[in-house]
């Protein structure tokens, strides 16, 4: 890694400080209160199985979606689990045999939307960054084909959409990134739904092939701070993925539900096995 190791120490020593602040201060109400009223979730994830339910998952080729989609794969929650992407995606796994892939063009959505009929349960693990797309890039990825995928799921039947969104999400954010995670929020809360979660996860834990050296660099940086505070700056993909799936299993009255980084740790720990990595 370049630069001198000291300033890295100090630069480190910091973000340790900031993070055991951040993890204090914390809002203990942010837990979920599903977690009290729910012990035993492989029961519910079989109660959830005899459902027979459908899902799509937009994304399904990058690092939270493929872990995802192992996950529902793993957890035979589906009864049909279709793929909505720009490209097909190949998978040399007998377990991924039954997929259904539905190849859209992003820029003219509405051409496709029988893609999204029929699903009961939609996951959007879209996006794109800055420095990849520029800054009217990501806004239509991150905004643009995230609202009008869940506008045509809402009319193609979906009941439960899970937006991955992030933490400091925020409308009203100088900062782009932010605000456009908060403006998609939003507009996605205007839509409806019978029951919309939005997760909101700290820097992700994952073994990205794609290089992102500011990424890489918070990595590295986070691994002494995620070890001594799990939940204040960063969560294993696979920890997150489990959230989603853990909180769709549990059934609640709420419309809306806002997961922060705390929650999802606290909801990606049921049926956590032992010895796992990110
Ligand atoms: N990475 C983090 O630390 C972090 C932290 C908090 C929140 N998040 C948010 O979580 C979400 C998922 O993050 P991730 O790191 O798992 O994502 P990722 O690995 O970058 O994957 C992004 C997905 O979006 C698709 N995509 C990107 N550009 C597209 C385009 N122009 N047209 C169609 N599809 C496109 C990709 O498809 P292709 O494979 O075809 O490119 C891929 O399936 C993002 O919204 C991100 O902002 C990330």
């Amino acid at each position: 890694m370049p630069g001198g190791e000291s300033s890295w120490g100090i630069v480190g020593w910091l973000l340790l400080i900031a993070a055991g602040l951040l993890h204090f201060l914390e809002d203990p109400s942010s837990e979920p209160e599903q977690l009290s009223m729910n012990k035993n979730i492989i029961a519910l994830r079989e109660g959830y199985r005899k459902l027979n339910r459908s899902c799509f998952i937009l994304g399904a080729s990058g690092e939270t979606g493929k872990e995802l989609l192992k996950e529902v794969i793993k957890s035979q929650l589906f009864h049909k689990i279709t793929l909505i992407g720009r490209r097909k995606i190949t998978f040399e796994d007998e377990a991924y045999k039954d997929l259904v892939q539905e190849v859209v063009d992003f820029e003219k959505l509405d051409d496709f939307s029988a893609a999204f009929q029929g699903h009961d349960v939609g996951f959007c693990c879209l996006g794109t960054t800055k420095a990849k797309a520029g800054e009217a890039g990501f806004i239509r990825v991150d905004h643009d084909y995230v609202l009008k995928s869940a506008q045509l799921a809402k009319a193609g039947g979906c009941r439960h959409f899970n937006l991955e969104s992030s933490k400091g999400a925020d409308k009203s954010s100088s900062y782009l990134y932010l605000r456009v995670k908060g403006q998609v929020e939003a507009e996605v809360q205007e839509l409806d739904f019978e029951r919309y979660s939005v997760f909101r996860p700290a820097v992700l834990l994952c073994d990205r092939q794609e290089s992102r050296p500011t990424e890489w660099i918070a990595r590295k940086m986070l691994v002494p701070i995620s070890y001594l505070f799990p939940s204040a700056l960063s969560v294993p993909v696979t920890t997150l993925v489990r959230a989603m799936v853990n909180n769709m299993v549990m059934q609640n009255d709420k419309r809306v539900e806002l997961l922060d980084n705390k929650a999802i740790h606290e909801l990606g720990k049921l049926g956590e096995s032992k010895n796992e990595h990110a």
